[in-house]
Formats: structure tokens, C-alpha cells, sequence
């Protein structure tokens, strides 16, 4: 089957270098020739580096290449049986280029969008044939995360699904299906590793970097909330927090903070302005954690059981299965374990009764213990075994 991909940006290139190590013909299609011919010079340097570390043979990498079509006309997609959207996060354009990519495939071309905040839904109804859309939400870099969510929204019809998911198991690829709702699993289930590591520090309770101590040295966590905001952009960070609290009716829970807000405004975006909550350019202005035992625990739990309680939430209306969900967090965003496997693990009750006892100190509705929580503690149960 011919594999189209819509966007040869960050996302489309590595979703055209997948699927063309999986033996599809894959035409890349951007507006912007130049886009294009950067991001085959990045896939050259790509497979060259396989090939030296002998992850790959000198002949893969040619055919891998080869599968490869570099368009700027969609026309090109005409024979595809699939096209899978990376464009611009622009519910108009993407809107717009929906309804002229289906003036140009076959009846039957699944029609895919990678967006990551618009709903699946909303993109379907520019459709003629809506039952084709689907969400597949791939995570950067695509060639290394393993992770997929596949997000079937009201109008998709089961078969679509159906294919969609053998193909991208097909990738080797793990694929969780979830619910068209915003932030689908990861993007809505992380939101407190960010959010309640900037109420502490807003607390006055700890420092960045002792924040960034607990969850890495005590927690397991690869990387702490701050050094990861920095890594994704405080811009980026901020705007995807304000997205999901909007879209979430305001939910005080996803409250954006205004500590991210200023370090946004003062354009101080992380890594890749030399200065976020860390400064990239003297280290030496970095003050070194406080390595207090205690202090470190505290953090480390208030924050772990603040998302175990968004996952459960999750479950609790049935966004994903908790397979899914846990398969989410350890291959979406490399969680040392699934935050319900580690529910377990904590005890059901000991996560309460930490929930329950900020949820009357503080009073307010980000601390609500999710119903399943409450009932599942009731009635002794666990989520595994
Ligand atoms: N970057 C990430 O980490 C990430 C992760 C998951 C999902 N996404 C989603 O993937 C999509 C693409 O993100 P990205 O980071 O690759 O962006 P990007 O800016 O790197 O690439 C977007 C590309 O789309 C092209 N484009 C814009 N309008 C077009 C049109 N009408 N026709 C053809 N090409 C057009 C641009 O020239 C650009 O090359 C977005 O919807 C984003 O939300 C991004």
C-alpha cells in the first residue's frame, strides 16, 4: 500500500522514514520545496549513521531512500491508501486541506490526522466521506518512540480502525487506542508532572533543581518537570497547559501556572534560548539541589500520586483501557513504570488517603480524588492481579 504524508516538517519526515523502512512507497508532500529538500538531507545523515552503526545494511538504506517520493503537488497522492497529516496546528488549514486531499484520493483512502490538540471529530466534518478520519498520534522522534495513539472519533467507522491499527502494529509500533478527547492519553495524563512541580516551588517548598533531584534520583523519572520544560520549550510547554485547560472547560484541575506564563513572556523559553528555569549558557549560575532525604520524598510523592490520580481519572471515563494507559506513559514518555501498575504497588489506600489529606488542607478542586479511586479502595480491589 502507498503511504502519503501530508507535512515534511519534524513529524512528517520521521512518519515517511518509518513507514518507509516498513517497505511502503511513500509520498512526502510539503508547500515548501526547500522544507523538503532539508528534511531529505537530514534523512541521508540519518541512515548514514545507521549504516555506521550497524544498525542497518548500505542496501536498506538505499531502498529505505528510494521509497521515498518528495513532492510539493498532492496530486501525488492520488494512488495512496493512506494519507497521514503533519501539517501546521491550524484548525482552518488543516480543516481547508482535508477537503482538497479528498478531492484527490480514492473513496477508500484512510484519512489520518497527527494532530496533537485539535479533536478528531472537528477534522472530520470537512469531510465528504467522515467515516475515514482517524487520529494517529505519533511521538518525536517517531523513528525512536514506540508509542502510538490511535484515535477513532465518533464518525470513524470500525474497520477503519480496525486496518489502522494492524498497520501500525504492523510498524512495530505499540498502539493504544483512546478516546477523541483533548490531550488524548499523554498529553492530558502528564499534565501534573509539570503543573504540581510548579506549585511547589510556587510554595516555596523547593528549588527547581531540588524538584528536578526528587523525581530523577528518588522518583526514577529520566528527566525532572523543570529540565523537561526547558528541553520542550516553556513556550510550547505553556501553550499546550493553556490548550488542555481550555479544552477542558476550565477544569481548575489543568490550571495553567503563572510562574511559566512570566518565564514565557520574558522569552525565557529553556534550551533553546539559553536561559528557562536552568541556565544553558553559564551552568555555574545553576544552584546544586537540596539533597534532603525527606524533602526529596515529599515532592516525589505529592507529585507521583497527583498523576496516578489523573490516570485513574482517565480509566474512570473510559479515555483508554488501563493497559493503554499504562503502555502510554512508560512508552509515550519513558515513565519508569505505569502509574496504575505503580497505584498498586503504593496501595490504592495510601494514595487516598494522600489525596484526601491535600484535598482538605488546600480545599481546592485540583486535590479531588477520582470516584474510581474511592470506590476501588472501598471495595479492596486492585487494578492488576
Ligand atoms: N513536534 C512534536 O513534538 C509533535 C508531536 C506530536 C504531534 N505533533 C503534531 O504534528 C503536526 C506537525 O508538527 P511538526 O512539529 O512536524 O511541525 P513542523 O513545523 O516541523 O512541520 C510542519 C510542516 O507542514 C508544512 N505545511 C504547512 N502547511 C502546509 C500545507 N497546507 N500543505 C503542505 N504542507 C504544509 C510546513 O511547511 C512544515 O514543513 C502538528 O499538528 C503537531 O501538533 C507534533
Amino acid at each position: 500500500m502507498n503511504v502519503g504524508v501530508l507535512g515534511g516538517g519534524t513529524m512528517g519526515l520521521g512518519i515517511a522514514q518509518v513507514s518507509a523502512q516498513n517497505g511502503h512507497k511513500t509520498i512526502l508532500v510539503d508547500i515548501n520545496k526547500e522544507v523538503l529538500d532539508k528534511s531529505k538531507t537530514k534523512l541521508e545523515k540519518i541512515m548514514a549513521r545507521l549504516v555506521e552503526k550497524g544498525k542497518i545494511l548500505q542496501d536498506e538504506s538505499i531502498a529505505i531512500q528510494s521509497n521515498i517520493v518528495y513532492s510539493t503537488n498532492m496530486q501525488d497522492f492520488k494512488d495512496c491508501g493512506i494519507v497521514i497529516e503533519a501539517i501546521v496546528e491550524d484548525f482552518n488549514i488543516k480543516s481547508e486541506v482535508f477537503s482538497k486531499l479528498e478531492s484527490i484520493v480514492s473513496k477508500d483512502c484512510i484519512l489520518a490526522s497527527n494532530t496533537s490538540s485539535l479533536s478528531i471529530a472537528s477534522i472530520g466534518s470537512s469531510l465528504k466521506i467522515s467515516n475515514r478520519i482517524i487520529g494517529i498520534h505519533f511521538f518525536n522522534p517517531v523513528p525512536l518512540m514506540a508509542l502510538v495513539e490511535i484515535i477513532p472519533s465518533i464518525q470513524t467507522s470500525d474497520l477503519i480502525l480496525k486496518n489502522v491499527k494492524s498497520l501500525i502494529d504492523g510498524w512495530g509500533k505499540v498502539a493504544v487506542v483512546c478516546k477523541d478527547t483533548p490531550g488524548f492519553i499523554v498529553n492530558r495524563v502528564a499534565r501534573p508532572f509539570y503543573g504540581e512541580a510548579i506549585r511547589i516551588y510556587e510554595e516555596g517548598i523547593a528549588d527547581f533543581a531540588t524538584i528536578d533531584w526528587a523525581m530523577t534520583e528518588l522518583g526514577g523519572f529520566r528527566m525532572g518537570p523543570f529540565t523537561l520544560m526547558d528541553y520542550i520549550g516553556n513556550d510550547v510547554n505553556y501553550t499546550v497547559t493553556e490548550t488542555v485547560f481550555s479544552a477542558f472547560y476550565f477544569d481548575p484541575r489543568y490550571k495553567p501556572s503563572f510562574t511559566q506564563k512570566r518565564y514565557k513572556e520574558a522569552g525565557f523559553f529553556g534550551r533553546k534560548s539559553g536561559k528557562g528555569f536552568f541556565d544553558y549558557n553559564d551552568e555555574t549560575l545553576n544552584v546544586p539541589p537540596n539533597k534532603n532525604r525527606e524533602l526529596g520524598e515529599q515532592i516525589f510523592e505529592r507529585i507521583l500520586v497527583m498523576l496516578i490520580n489523573e490516570a485513574i481519572d482517565a480509566l474512570f471515563l473510559n479515555i483508554a483501557s488501563k493497559e493503554a494507559i499504562d503502555l502510554a506513559m512508560t512508552k509515550g514518555v519513558n515513565y519508569p513504570k505505569g502509574l496504575l501498575m505503580w497505584a498498586d504497588e503504593l496501595g490504592l489506600d495510601n494514595v487516598l488517603s494522600k489525596l484526601e489529606s491535600m484535598f482538605n488542607e488546600y480545599g481546592e478542586d485540583r486535590y479531588r480524588p477520582s470516584p474510581l479511586l474511592k470506590r476501588m479502595v472501598k471495595s479492596g480491589t486492585k487494578f492488576f492481579r
